[in-house]
């Protein structure tokens, strides 16, 4: 692809699919998904919109159509800006979830980010956000062979390791939080990125390090920016802001300089701390007032425990220390007040102060330097990097109430330092922390990126649907599932030959020739496409015409030798015969009680640099695929490339090597025969467990859907 000019226009397409995102007063924090995040797409999407090279953002979400959060989250597109919009995209239940409640709906997510593509055209890159969209992102760019970017935001097993260290059992942690499928979402978005954007080194060198597809080449750090219109120095002419009358409710004496912090109250944020040093500091309590913004609440008692421990904690301290009229901590605010209150601040010679236990990042002290306060803030990743570039105030240690009370006491008190202090973080705020900077450097390394990258081979599919004989097709796999129940099989047969509107794919783990042989020996009727080898062989029709744009890019970082020198040696994995191997498929016989675990072998291939799919089948079949070739994958594609509705498509299967195609949006179907890794999809929607065997079992499927007449689908929603 040559390098985008003018009339070459970039088009990009950012994923952030959880929380509660919209244009128009966003509600930052008004719950624990809807914070630093939704804030960093909204102003990223806006940054890149206005880089005259890009033609187009687009941000895709979840719709969320739920009386108990705003209309607005409905609505199917919102402008950003002239260049950029908010697409909201329907999947699983309608009701608002908690992100580790999405998981089994992604892939109907994907399905209609499909469709989407199809109509509006392939975007340039593909930008993933967070563990659930960067799994979706990067299936979406497998198949598309869109360039992929994933920013992970926060890490599972960061997280993980950090409430190792607490008293929760690892069953209930898992429980909670899905620690498992966010790590291998995490690790599939790694290996498909071409590009991570970080906020840090520390990030980089601590965070993603622990990851086995940790490549820190692809790794940019790229600060995210400040937006710097609206968090500003103070100047003579500003308005007296509301903020001012609402601290009066609780301060004394409002002139004094003001001690400022804003977390939401979560134990890291080490609130209470705060509130100790202030407490016990006579010199802090004469010097200056404590203003804490701590979200923003209707109900104390409705809040969820772990947040409102944490505020009753506060609140008993400030009582117990006797700190009315010295501490004010206003119940809500909106987003025009935050900038107010850095301004206030500012005129106040006060400062800014974040003691949380570990600061990855801290967007607010960015946000404090822009308005020019100093900062006082825990000595780690965000505020070392952010003190470096800036100069603008004094790190401390969080746990060290001695060290948080010296710093905040000497950014009062030295007032040569402060004016320095304030002026160094209005000057690096503006240098290093501009979302037009981010956006350049972003821009700057996503060209470099285009430059190397091969047109996507669907880039210009035609946009009629060109399957026409058909207006529904069947895709069933073939052992197992069609096969071994010779009756039925009649009966499949039948249909299949008095339904001329339905189309009949075969979807196999063997290879075309074994496939051929076998619908031959069968005396099935002849198919009309052939997904072999798990999907990574696409053939159509009686001519058996080989799908090229599927084939071509298979080979994309497939390193067959290297992957059979690492697995013919493992234990408990036997190669098949010869006549099961092909070009893109490696495939074992596997000991179970021998070998390694499934998760242990992908470790093992991602720490060897190997980059692969990893199939498990029938509690003994082992099938090692190229990155970009599966099953789903490869149903996908094809119903792409043909524009052939998901919906209108009824999948069947049995056992490991068709799971990727039954998730999604088709009409999955499991025959009752099938093995025991089928259970995962029972939390899936639109997949159907028959009860009958083989190919009753699809009939079984066929009729549940209404498949022939007017297709319904009863578990379009699972709850
Ligand atoms: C078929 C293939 C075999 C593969 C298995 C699971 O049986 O012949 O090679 O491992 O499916 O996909
Ligand atoms: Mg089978």
């Amino acid at each position: 692809m040559s390098i985008p000019s003018d009339d070459d226009q970039l088009k990009i397409t950012l994923i952030s699919l959880h929380g509660l995102i919209r244009v128009k007063d966003p509600e930052l924090g008004r719950d624990s998904d809807t914070g630093g995040q939704v804030k960093y797409v909204l102003e990223l999407a806006e940054a890149l919109a206005q880089d005259p090279s890009v033609g187009e953002v687009e941000l895709l979400t979840r719709q969320i159509i739920d009386n108990n959060v705003d209309a607005d989250y409905a609505q199917i597109e919102e402008p950003i800006s002239e260049k950029a919009k908010l697409i909201r995209i329907p999947f699983g239940p309608k009701r608002y979830l908690a992100k580790e409640s999405l998981w089994p709906y992604l892939d109907v997510f994907i399905d209609h980010a499909l469709a989407h593509f199809r109509r509006t055209g392939l975007p340039d890159i593909i930008h993933g956000h967070y563990a659930d969209a960067g799994f979706a992102g990067a299936q979406l760019a497998r198949l598309l062979r869109v360039p992929y970017v994933f920013t992970g935001h926060s890490l599972g097993r960061v997280k993980r390791q950090r409430l190792a260290m607490g008293n929760a059992k690892p069953e209930t942690l898992e429980k909670k939080y899905k620690f498992t499928i966010r790590n291998e979402a995490e690790e599939t978005a790694l290996e498909t990125a071409a590009l991570v954007v970080a906020s840090t080194n520390q990030e980089v060198e601590e965070q993603y390090a622990l990851y086995e597809h940790y490549i820190p080449e692809r790794m940019e750090v790229i600060p995210p920016g400040v937006d710097l219109t609206n968090f500003r120095p103070p100047e003579e002419e500003d308005q007296t802001p509301p903020m001012r009358a609402e601290l009066g409710r609780f301060l004394q004496d409002t002139d004094k300089p003001m001690i400022l912090a804003m977390a939401r109250p979560d134990e890291r944020k080490n609130l209470e701390m705060l509130v100790k040093v202030y407490g016990e500091s006579e010199a802090l309590q004469e010097k200056a007032n404590l203003v804490l913004l701590m979200g923003s609440r209707e109900d104390l008692r409705e809040m969820v425990p772990a947040q409102r421990n944490i505020l009753q904690q506060v609140l008993v301290l400030i009582d117990v220390y006797d700190l009315y009229g010295k501490v004010a901590y206003p119940k809500s605010h909106n987003s025009d007040d935050v900038a107010d209150l850095y301004r206030m601040a500012a005129s106040s010679q006060g400062v800014f102060v974040n003691p949380a236990m570990t600061e990855p990042f801290g967007l607010t002290l960015l946000e404090a330097a822009a308005s020019g306060v100093p900062i006082v803030a825990t000595n780690d990743g965000g505020p070392r990097d952010i003190v470096a570039n800036c100069q603008n105030g004094l790190l401390v240690d969080p746990f060290d109430q001695h060290e948080i009370e010296h710093g905040l006491l000497r950014v009062l008190t030295e007032s040569d330092h402060w004016e320095e202090w304030s002026q160094n973080g209005i000057r690096g705020a503006n240098e290093h922390y501009s979302w037009k900077h981010h956006a350049d450097r972003y821009l700057r390394d996503i060209r470099d990126l285009l430059a190397t990258t091969a047109e996507p081979a669907l880039a210009n599919v035609s946009r009629k649907q060109r399957l026409p004989e058909f207006d529904r097709l069947i895709i069933t796999d073939l052992d197992n599932t069609l096969t071994g129940d010779e009756a039925s099989l009649r009966e499949f047969e039948t249909m299949i030959e008095q339904n001329e509107h339905v189309g009949l794919g075969i979807a196999t783990g063997r290879r075309l020739d074994d496939a051929l042989k076998m619908v031959k020996e069968l005396n099935l009727p002849s198919p009309d496409l052939f997904i072999t080898s798990v999907g990574t062989e696409l053939h159509y029709g009686d001519s058996l015409t080989a799908d090229l744009s599927w084939r071509k890019q298979m080979g994309y970082q497939w390193k067959p030798d290297e992957i059979r020198e690492l697995l013919d040696q493992t234990a408990g994995l036997f190669p098949q015969g010869e006549n099961e191997q092909s070009e893109f498929k490696i495939s074992y016989e596997m000991d179970p009680e021998v070998a390694p675990e499934i998760n242990v072998l992908k470790r093992m291939l991602r720490e060897a640099g190997l980059r692969a799919n990893v199939v498990f089948s029938l509690g003994m079949y082992l099938d090692i695929l190229p990155v970009r070739g599966d099953s789903g994958l490869c149903m996908r594609h094809l119903l792409y490339r043909w524009g052939f509705p998901p919906e209108k498509v009824l999948v069947a299967g049995d056992s490991g090597n068709d799971i990727g195609m039954l998730k999604g949006h088709t009409l999955g179907v499991v025959v009752g025969n099938h093995s025991p890794e089928m259970e995962e999809l029972r939390k899936s929607p639109r997949i159907y467990f028959a009860d009958a065997p083989h190919a009753k079992g699809i009939l079984e499927g066929i009729d549940y859907y209404q498949f022939l007449n007017n297709i319904v689908i009863p578990n379009d929603r699972i709850e």
